[in-house]
């Protein structure tokens, strides 16, 4: 309950009001209700009754039964998928992990199955609730489980908290995706895996009746990986179709910053130079007659192009 910080600002919270409420020194308070902080009301993020989360608050119940209905259709076997799914995270035994969008826990029992604590949030309180009750009667350990009600985009976890993080099934639907991967990532410390999954059939088998009548039944089902939302700081980004072919599943270890190049390994060729050279030294253009000479002149000295350019502009400048 303490691991908890403010989403806004990430400052810590403690526990008040006899457990009732997560409270800052800024002044943020965040109710506890059933064991289950809240980081949603508070923020006023509740879903306008018209949008596609009121499903998962007021039909929570079916939300099971729809889940059942998938699988069956798919000819595929919910445990072994799932543990699958949990495998993709490749956790060490006593990792902790984030679980956002976490539904009714399905994955949840998965994840416990790996000495793991689990950190499982959703923003439904409905779905959370009937989770709450799967885990109990899945006799999982609630030592090692915390649930949460919060925005993906928004989480209320420090930088760096977990070994990994995982979601799988809401992505979509995500109002801004890139930023929901993006948080997932800042959550986990570098070297820790992301993975996230959804509906999209495999572009390959976009002619095929198969994924005519998953579409047609269910538009989702349209949704492409959405691998240009992947952080720039992700590595080993792998992208691989689960369910014969019908739910991407995005994976990703954290890294730092954008990949990095040594800008100054210089090319050999008649070009010559090197990309710091060409991608922060670019001139104005010349005559096409002009350049024709400079490349005459360059080979004719035994000179790259950019070599010769060096030379002669140096001299020209009077700088070396
Ligand atoms: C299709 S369900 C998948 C549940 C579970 N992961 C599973 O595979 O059974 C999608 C879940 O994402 C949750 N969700 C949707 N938008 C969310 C958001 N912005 N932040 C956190 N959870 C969200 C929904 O409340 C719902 O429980």
């Amino acid at each position: 309950m303490y691991d908890f910080v403010c989403p806004q600002d990430h400052q810590p919270l403690t526990l008040a009001e006899k457990g009732a409420a997560l409270v800052s020194a800024a002044g943020a308070r965040y109710p506890v209700r059933d064991g289950i902080p809240d980081f949603v009301a508070a923020a006023g993020h509740e879903d306008p009754p018209e949008g596609n989360q009121q499903f998962y608050r007021t039909r929570a119940q079916e939300y099971d039964l729809g889940n059942s209905v998938m699988f069956r259709m798919l000819q595929s076997e919910e445990e072994p998928v799932r543990e699958d799914l949990a495998d993709t995270l490749k956790l060490a035994s006593g990792a902790r992990v984030l679980e956002i969008g976490c539904g009714t826990c399905r994955d949840t029992v998965h994840l416990l199955r790996r000495n793991a604590t689990v950190y499982a949030g959703d923003l439904s309180q409905e779905m959370l609730a009937i989770g709450k009750q799967r885990l109990s009667e899945a006799n999982a350990d609630l030592n090692r489980v915390r649930l949460f009600r919060a925005d993906a985009m928004s989480l209320p976890f420090p930088d760096g908290f977990f070994d990994a993080a995982f979601h799988f099934g809401g992505l979509n639907l995500f109002p801004d995706i890139a930023a929901s991967l993006a948080e997932m990532a800042r959550v986990v410390k570098i070297g820790g895996r992301v993975v996230a999954g959804d509906e999209g059939v495999g572009s390959w088998l976009a002619q095929t009746e198969f994924a005519k009548i998953l579409k047609n039944s269910n538009p989702l089902f349209t949704y492409a990986a959405p691998l240009d939302k992947v952080p720039v700081n992700a590595r080993d980004v792998t992208c691989r179709w689960v369910l014969q072919g019908s739910f991407y599943l995005i994976s990703f270890e954290v890294g730092q910053g954008e990949p990095q190049l040594d800008l100054d390994v210089e090319f050999p060729g008649w070009r010559g130079g090197s990309h710091r050279t060409r991608y922060f030294g670019r001139l104005e253009g010349v005559s096409p007659q002009l350049r024709d000479s400079v490349v005459k002149q360059a080979a004719t000295e035994g000179l790259s192009i950019s070599a010769w350019l060096e030379k002669t502009l140096h001299k020209a400048t009077g700088t070396k």
